[in-house]
């Protein structure tokens, strides 16, 4: 939920520790802050509000360190206030710590620490983390840390420094990611790899009960009861390019651009045209453990959970196999009926998303055989996963997901086709069928970008809207979900997805001249249904924007209002319509958000990764 630099080594560590957390900022921009030491002085500067404020103050009044730590914060406990805004810090004002997690037992150790005297000046729960290393420090903050964390309770990734330990930060996780960066002379830690990439691509990736004494010529790592445990550096292939914004206004709008390019990587290398297989050998043991499924539980949250929605449809449809979806978040707060037999997918972007890497857990302890689709390797759910399905859609840095998306959605129709295949359900030559038009959707989905500048002018046509709703059915009852999330996280505009048939049942009471209608409706087995329900909307005065694979036919006839548009997509087969159907609602989003003058990339109130429950 939070970004975490650190560095060491003998540069400007301000200006070092700034860039990192500029590019961590979509996990977190309440507030922000930064602790240096130079000469054997600790000084720390906070602000609340974006970076930029932390920036403009550091620039007005310049601090000096060559070495230090830095936070970029999503308030969970305490308002984001300069006060409360990391780093924190001691009684003695010598240890500072930014932190990353919730520490569940905050309150009892406050009562405890506040009863032998510490001082708390902060409403956070990593302030008693401050004076805990404190009450255990006997010279070595490495043991010192040692000695403390194992009495707190909750998630954590964090680093310490103390004044007079010169060039050594501690950094410690348990839950939320953590990687040291290596570079020569100098060493850096970060929540996520992007964090660094200007610096290195050679990577520690931190686990689970590490604590790390890093300098800038050597890492150790101990496990908390003191053992030395080796953790290998691994070369990280994402560059520093593309986690820039490469001259688009915005990362979203890049990334949305980008799509054609992830899902072709995505695709590359996976499947045979010529025996109508799709190779999936990287899934490893679990491979394995994919022919005796009974049933695929797929786990995720939000719009890896729409992706999920997608993924169930083509599962069902290509391997004749029951597949159900669960929100990550309600899955272990009920009895789940899973065990052997069944294969839990978890999907995620990050694989660090608290809720689905719980259920995923949950899963896993009750037999169930775990793989993942995730776009970040090395990741807590690739490590947990028994086999892992990497999607290639580069760093994605847009708090709104828009490529990771359609990566997620190859990598389901991969898993689907496989399925099939190995269940007998398709033979090489309708695989094969089924392959070489997937293999045609990156072309098509460049294809429909090119139609932004009617979309750009429809949102123009919209700002005085307040309320939307979304519309689909199959395959793309998803595609309205996922349509209507986008435009209600940028844009702050009420929006809601619905399967098209449910409308009768009761939204339709909302539809006026003031209401958009949002009608996917793509060549198909369901065009015909849409087009009732396009109807039914128009018979009580509604507003239609419907994305169709033509502007004619009988949609086009029933459309000719002055308020209503068509939105067009390349036609392709039906299952595979979501790569395309999507593509117009991320850009009318992104168009209204602007419109509003919203911070497309950093939406109020979210961040990027939800590593708290
Ligand atoms: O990293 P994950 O895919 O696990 O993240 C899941 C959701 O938090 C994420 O998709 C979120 O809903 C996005 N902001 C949607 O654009």
């Amino acid at each position: 939920m939070c970004g975490i630099v650190g560095y060491v080594g003998g540069r400007d560590a301000v200006a070092l520790i700034l860039d990192g957390l500029r590019r961590l900022e979509y996990r977190g921009y309440d507030s922000a802050g930064v602790a240096v030491v130079s000469g054997g002085s600790l000084q720390r500067r906070r602000a609340a509000g974006k970076l930029e404020r932390l920036a403009a103050s550091l620039a007005d009044e310049p601090l000096d360190g060559d070495w230090g730590i830095g936070h970029t914060r999503w308030a969970t406990h305490g308002q984001p206030t300069e006060e409360n805004a990391h780093p924190h810090q001691d009684c003695t004002g010598r240890i500072v710590v930014v932190h990353n997690g919730i520490i569940e037992n905050h309150l009892e150790l406050k009562a405890r620490l506040a009863a032998a005297g510490h001082r708390f000046v902060t409403q956070t729960d990593t302030e008693v983390l401050a004076h805990l290393i404190e009450s255990e420090y006997e010279g070595s903050l490495e043991q010192a840390a040692a000695r403390a964390l194992p009495m707190v309770r909750g998630v954590y990734a964090l680093v310490l420094l103390h004044r007079d330990e010169p060039q050594t930060l501690v950094a410690a996780r348990m839950g939320p990611p953590l990687v040291v960066g290596l570079s020569d002379g100098e060493r850096f830690v970060a929540s996520d790899v992007p964090a660094l990439l200007h610096h290195t691509r050679d990577f520690l990736f931190l686990e689970d009960g590490d604590v790390a004494t890093v300098r800038p010529d050597r890492v150790e790592v101990r496990t908390l009861a003191g053992a030395t445990v080796t953790r290998s550096p691994q070369h990280v292939a994402w560059d520093a390019v593309q986690a820039e914004k490469g001259g688009y206004r915005h990362f979203m709008l890049k990334e949305i651009h980008e799509q054609p390019r992830s899902v072709r990587d995505t695709l590359a290398g996976r499947f045979s045209l010529e025996d109508g297989e799709v190779l999936l050998e990287e899934l490893g043991p679990a491979a394995a453990g994919l022919l005796e499924a009974s049933r695929i539980v797929l786990l995720a949250c939000g719009t890896s959970w729409h992706a999920a929605l997608v993924g169930k449809f083509l599962i069902e449809e290509l391997a004749g196999l029951p597949a159900e979806v669960d929100y990550g978040s309600e899955f272990r707060y009920r009895t789940p009926l899973v065990g052997p037999g069944t294969v839990v997918v978890a999907i995620s972007q990050s694989g660090e998303t608290a809720d689905t890497l719980a259920a995923f857990r949950e899963a896993k302890s009750r037999g169930a055989l775990p793989v993942a689709i995730c776009n970040v390797r090395g990741s807590m759910l690739t490590r947990e996963a028994e086999g892992s399905l990497l999607t290639h859609a580069g760093p994605e840095i847009g708090v709104a997901s828009t490529k990771a998306f359609t990566a997620q959605l190859v990598a389901l129709a991969l898993l689907a086709l496989h399925l099939g295949r190995l269940r007998g359900r398709l033979s090489p030559e309708k695989c094969r069928a089924h392959l070489s038009e997937l293999t045609r959707i990156p072309h098509l989905m460049e294809q429909a970008l090119h139609r932004e500048d009617a979309i750009e002018s429809l949102a123009g046509s919209l700002t005085r809207a307040t309320d939307y709703l979304y519309l689909g059915r199959g395959v793309n009852y998803p595609i309205a979900l996922e349509g209507a999330l986008k435009l209600k996280e940028i844009s702050y505009a009420h929006a809601e997805g619905y399967p098209a048939g449910e409308m009768k049942h009761g939204p339709i009471a909302l539809v006026d001249d003031t209401l958009p209608v949002v009608a996917l409706c793509p060549d198909g087995g369901v065009y015909e249904k849409m087009l009732s329900n396009v109807q039914e909307v128009k018979a009580r005065g509604g507003r239609v924007i419907a994305v169709a694979s033509s502007e004619g036919g009988e949609l086009g006839a029933l459309l000719q209002g002055s308020d209503d548009m068509i939105l067009t997509v390349p036609s392709c087969a039906e299952l595979w319509s979501p790569f395309l159907t999507v593509l117009p609602l991320q850009m009318l989003a992104y168009h209204v958000a602007l419109r509003a003058g919203r911070d497309v990339d950093q939406p109020r109130n979210l961040a990027k990764s939800v590593t708290v429950e």
